[in-house]
């Protein structure tokens, strides 16, 4: 048995993006970036919780100097739908004013948050405003949002691990898991 079989939970029904899969394409967008970036300092912003998996591994495949700040955003109203309401929870220390400014998202679904997040930061002046995820899921779009750079379009299907999860728990899967249909309802 491999590792990630090993840590396979009770509600994951399968695997849908295997950790050895994330890692490669983490690398390679970490990568694109750099070579984006050349001479500049990226000012991450992460948007908590769900990002800092992501953030975490993503950055070390940074070659350029960067800051790295959060958000923490609210948007999902149980444990497995979208309630549409978003709200900040907690709001960057640092002003992004005059900086290049790269949102880091974990999942972009509805585009309801990163729509929200977009518009606040414009208004704060940034030099330029990006934003890189993970996860899309095209099919759940409600509002079309600029993804400059995306990891692994997805389908409709609820997925957890690597930072997302489900009812607060399961972060910590290396891999990127489907959902069983039991716990939907
Ligand atoms: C998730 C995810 C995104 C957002 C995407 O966060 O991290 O921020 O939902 O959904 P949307 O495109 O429909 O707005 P969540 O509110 O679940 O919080 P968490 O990251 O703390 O788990």
């Amino acid at each position: 048995m491999t590792r990630e079989e090993l840590i396979v939970v009770e509600p994951v029904e399968r695997i849908l993006i295997s950790g050895e899969e994330i890692q490669k394409r983490v690398a390679e967008l970490g990568r694109q970036i750099s070579a984006d970036y050349a001479g500049k300092t990226p000012f991450l912003v992460a948007v908590l919780k769900g990002a800092f998996v992501f953030l975490a591994d993503f950055c070390r495949h940074l070659t350029v100097p960067h800051e790295i700040h959060f958000m923490a955003i609210s948007s999902y109203g149980s444990a497995t739908q979208s309630s549409g309401v978003v709200r900040i929870l907690m709001d960057l220390p640092a002003s992004p004013e005059g900086k290049d400014v790269l949102i880091i998202e974990d999942i972009v679904d509805s585009g309801r948050t990163l729509d929200y997040i977009l518009r606040n930061l414009r208004t704060r002046n940034p030099a330029s405003l990006r934003v890189c995820t993970l996860l899309s899921k095209p099919g759940r779009r409600e509002i079309q949002v600029p993804l400059d750079y995306i990891g692994f379009e997805i389908p409709d299907e609820f997925v957890l691990g690597y930072g997302l999860d489900y009812d607060e728990r399961y972060r910590n899967l290396p891999y990127i898991g489907v959902l069983k249909a039991e716990y939907y309802t």
